[in-house]
């Protein structure tokens, strides 16, 4: 089975070659960072918006990122060494957001596709509102309904949603929207769009092994139903709908 870090890494590689449109350009266009903010990226992975957080805010500021995955941040630093933009990383669950990052404050948070899998998302809110300046501001982006939804019919025609793939989709809607609601000034939020093309079977199939629909048992059959379709379009569309919400404090 690929592990989570290997399966993020497909993922990212496919959105850069496939889709129609770079996310990142839309997150920075929402959060507005300017050079010499102090930035805290919750769950950020291996740097997709940490190292280019960190070209913005530049070596004035702050660009400091959180993960529960050691891996990924060691590959964060990397990349980051790499293209001499200067970050800073913390192993750390977002549920211990508070002990593990002490008395910190920041201008802006971030949290992209994580949020999620806090064990305790209510509680995670408080506690990035608390490390947030007086005049701070708290991006979170993640899957809304109809997200991925041309692939989520192909793999239905196979097997049953995953709850994983289920709670995911709804997380943004049902949790994140009421909780920053409740806890933030003012709240606005924005939709993205963006259709990835896949050229051929073994993308979509790669694609799909890394993501949250995929059920080990119904390897065979999507295989062959992918292969499918390929023979019969040539390709396969499918499109990331993503839900963004800026909270002031
Ligand atoms: C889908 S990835 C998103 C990474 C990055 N923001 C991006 O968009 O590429 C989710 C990230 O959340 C991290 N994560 C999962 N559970 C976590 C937790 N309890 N505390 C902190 N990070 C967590 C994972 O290790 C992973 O890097």
């Amino acid at each position: 089975m690929t592990s989570p870090e290997k399966a993020l890494g497909i993922r990212i590689e496919a959105h850069r070659r496939f889709s129609k449109r770079e996310i990142n350009d839309w997150i920075l266009a929402k959060i507005s960072l300017k050079k010499g903010d102090k930035v805290l990226d919750v769950g950020c992975g291996n740097g997709k918006q940490l190292i280019p957080f960190g070209k913005t805010v530049g070596s004035s500021g702050l660009a400091f990122g959180v993960d529960v995955s050691q891996s990924l941040l060691d590959e964060a630093m990397m990349v980051a060494k790499h293209d001499r933009v200067d970050i800073q990383v913390k192993r750390c669950k977002m549920e211990q957001i508070r002990p593990c990052l002490g008395s910190m404050t920041f201008d802006v948070i971030s949290s992209c596709f994580s949020l999620y899998y806090s064990k305790g998302v209510s509680q995670t809110v408080t506690d990035i509102s608390n490390l947030l300046t007086d005049s701070g501001r708290f991006f979170v982006c993640g899957p809304m309904r109809g997200n991925n939804a041309e692939l989520a019919d192909l793999h239905q025609e196979v097997s049953d949603l995953p709850e994983d793939f289920k709670t995911h989709t709804e997380f943004m809607e049902n949790q994140a929207l009421p909780l920053l609601r409740e806890g933030f000034r003012k709240v606005e939020t924005s939709i993205f769009r963006n259709p990835i093309v896949f050229p051929d079977a073994e993308s979509l199939l790669a694609y799909w092994r890394s993501y949250t629909l995929f059920v080990a048992g119904a390897t065979t059959k999507f295989d062959y139903l992918v292969k499918r379709r390929f023979s019969e379009d040539g390709s396969f569309m499918t499109s990331k709908v993503v839900l963004g919400i800026l909270a002031l404090k």
